[in-house]
């Protein structure tokens, strides 16, 4: 199958499952799972289910496991975003080609539903009638979504990246922030089915989280470049918003063509890593590519 075959077929899985999942908009309090639905729905290129699901499709994992995680990381993923564009911290308006979600709804609403997105991701994976008897699975799957989250993760690289506005940072505490605040979801996406049968061995493990965190720190540099240089109509958020916020960015601090050099160089480096893997691991080399070279 081709890649953008399997790429169609995933966004469908994680689309309905995330349907299933969500409460429906006529079931009170309804402003709030309004605001839920229009935060997670209806958008998003999906990225961290599709890792899921192709790592997944490399280490044979059987995929109606991987619905809980795929939803709980993009439930995760979503109340991340809607944080994030909050006045109190990015202050965007748009997201997703829409008005961000304290915009279409109001603040507190939008502080609400992302309070609420991260619950719903827990009881998702203790839930999913697929996970009920894998337990230790689903306290691995917590942990390791628990940990990508937490103060040493997402929300601890989130506390970097604005502490950091107006800062000169070096090299190594830039390429830290980012592994935190992006790197650390992306990789428990790739990492997710490892807490799942089949048992993948030590060395294999090890080579899977190197490919991971150099995917998830590609992720953001190229994150970065497209907001010097992407569209607003593609990428669907405001462009130049790091530079008006005089955040400490890749391309600020090595220019554009220094950082799309690291992003080629962490693509390779992640490449290398997928060999033990062979032809299984098809889909996982093509969407790491498409992170590399992505222009939305
Ligand atoms: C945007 O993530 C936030 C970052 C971590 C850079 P995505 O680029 O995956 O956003 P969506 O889900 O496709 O909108
Ligand atoms: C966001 O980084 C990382 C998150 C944890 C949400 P950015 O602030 O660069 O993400 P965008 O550009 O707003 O999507
Ligand atoms: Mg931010
Ligand atoms: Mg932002
Ligand atoms: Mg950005």
């Amino acid at each position: 199958m081709t890649l953008d075959k399997k790429i169609d077929e995933y966004t469908h899985r994680i689309e309905r499952a995330l349907e299933r999942w969500l409460p429906g908009p006529e079931t009170p309090p309804r402003r709030l799972h309004e605001a839920m639905r229009y935060s997670v729905l209806g958008g998003g290129k999906r990225i961290r289910p599709l890792l899921i699901y192709a790592s997944g499709d490399a280490l044979g994992t059987d995929p109606e496991s991987l619905d809980a995680p795929a939803v709980a990381i993009e439930l995760m993923h979503a109340f991340s975003l809607v944080h994030d564009d909050l006045p109190a911290m990015d202050d965007d308006d748009l997201r997703r080609g829409r008005p961000t979600t304290h915009k279409a709804f109001d603040e507190a609403t939008a502080i609400l539903a992302a309070d609420a997105l991260q619950p719903l991701a827990f009881q998702v994976l203790v839930s999913d009638p697929a996970l009920q008897d894998l337990p230790q699975s689903q306290a691995d799957l917590v942990r390791l979504i628990a940990e990508a989250c937490g103060s040493e993760g997402m929300t601890g690289g989130q506390a970097i990246d604005l502490a950091s506005e107006g800062q000169q940072l070096d090299a190594a505490e830039l390429e830290h922030m980012y592994r935190l605040k992006t790197g650390r979801l992306l990789r428990a996406s790739i990492l997710a089915p490892t807490c799942l049968p089949p048992e993948l061995e030590l060395s294999g493990r090890h080579s899977l989280e190197h490919f991971a965190d150099c995917i998830g720190l590609a992720f953001q540099i190229r994150d970065d470049i497209l907001d010097v240089e992407g569209e607003t109509e593609v990428i669907g958020k405001q462009q130049g918003a790091d530079i008006a916020r005089g955040k400490a960015t890749y391309p600020a601090m090595f220019g554009m063509a220094g950082a799309q050099r690291r992003v080629t160089e962490l693509l390779e480096a992640a490449l290398a890593d997928l060999d033990f893997l062979g032809e299984r691991a098809d889909t996982l080399r093509g969407l790491a590519r498409v992170i590399a070279e992505r222009d939305r």
